[in-house]
């Protein structure tokens, strides 16, 4: 029997990440291929007629999977009945800003879409911000949506996973898909830490663990990280304009992950809401290993962490907090 539609809301649908991950979206990337789908597009009024004419591509291009499309500048009308929400909508930064650069005017977007998402969207909604500063979008998104509980909102840190996982498939000249169990850590930002010590790959001699098979301790601890935490800044320089077709597909991989289940033996970084685990401060949505089964995420725990990688969990997390209380500060 048919399953019935996923209502999926899309913020920022016109522009280029919603470009890219709708159709993404659109033909079950994100849920599957048996799972049908209505999307809710989001974007602000000067932007209406682009959206319009995301809208009109999405009926041309007749996705067997979407069953409807509503594409609205009215927050309360988008978020209505909606089982996911992914929100992209904001400003991203350009060459030479930080993320924390677009700081002031993003958050507030997250303070007002809080409460339309707390009051319309169906009960149990998944919301994903992808939006930067992410971790801090989300935060807000919590603190302004106190009904919506806190193991459903979480923020995208699967690009940067993703991203590790190409640096090591292209040193080691293994398909990505052989490599497994990278994190980041803490911060979708220069601060966060990409760590590969529990990462495995598998060639044919068997799974081993990345650091044997890398067997350069110097490039896993410096350019590794450096490359991953720069990689947004590279493409911004390359092409003028901020990653959005990797962006989208971590999203559809996030999400999918989240609802679906990561496979066995694998974990998957997610920024979610920090409980005191491997010493983070509670009370900051952080990145972290995670698992997940029956659409639930779970913290990977018991992970030996040394000295080297202390520090840098700390130095994320401090990042972090910083980064709250400036949140706070824009939005008194
Ligand atoms: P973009 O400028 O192409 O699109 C953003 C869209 O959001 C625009 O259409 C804009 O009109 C819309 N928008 C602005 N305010 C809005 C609001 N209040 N409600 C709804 N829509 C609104 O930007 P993009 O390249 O698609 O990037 C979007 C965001 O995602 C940026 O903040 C960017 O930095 C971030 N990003 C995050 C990651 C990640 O891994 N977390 C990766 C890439 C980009
Ligand atoms: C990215 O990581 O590509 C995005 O967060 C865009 C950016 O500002 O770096």
């Amino acid at each position: 029997m048919a399953k019935d539609p996923v209502r999926v809301l899309v913020t920022g649908a016109a522009g280029q990440i919603g470009y890219a991950l709708v159709p993404m979206i659109a033909r079950g990337v994100m849920l599957g291929a048996d799972q049908p789908v209505i999307l809710h597009l989001l974007d602000i009024p000067p932007a209406a007629e682009s959206l319009n004419g995301v809208k009109m591509e999405l009926v041309d291009a007749a996705f067997p999977l979407l069953k409807g499309v509503v594409a609205t500048t009215d927050v309360v009308e988008a978020c209505t009945g909606v089982n996911i929400a992914v929100l992209v909508g904001g400003f991203p930064r350009k060459e030479g800003m930080e993320r924390k650069d677009v700081m002031s005017k993003n958050v507030s977007i997250y303070k007002s879409q809080a409460s339309a998402l707390e009051k319309h969207a169906a009960a149990n909604c998944k919301v994903l911000v992808v939006a930067n500063p992410a971790n801090t979008n989300a935060l807000i998104l919590k603190e302004f949506a106190p009904s919506i509980p806190e193991k459903n909102i979480s923020c995208l840190t699967r690009l940067d996973h993703n991203r590790a996982l190409g640096q090591i498939s292209e040193r080691l000249n293994v398909q990505v898909s052989d490599v497994k169990n990278v994190i980041i850590w803490g911060n979708h930002s220069s601060t966060q830490y990409p760590d590969a010590n529990h990462a495995t790959a598998t060639t044919p001699a068997g799974e081993k663990p990345v650091r044997e098979l890398v067997a350069d301790d110097a490039w896993l601890n410096s350019e590794f990280i450096a490359t991953v935490q720069q990689r947004g800044a590279a493409i911004i320089k390359a092409r003028k304009l901020s990653s959005a077709l990797s962006a989208a597909s971590a999203a559809c991989d996030h999400i999918r992950d989240w609802v679906l289940g990561t496979p066995e033996g694998t974990w998957v970084s997610m920024g979610v809401y920090s409980d005191g685990s491997y010493d983070v401060p509670a009370g900051l949505i952080y990145s972290f290993p995670v698992t997940a089964a029956n659409g639930e995420w779970k913290i990977v725990q018991g992970l030996p962490i040394d000295e080297f990688s202390r520090k840098k969990l700390d130095l994320t997390a401090q990042e972090l907090s910083e980064e709250k209380a400036l949140a706070h500060s824009c939005l008194s």
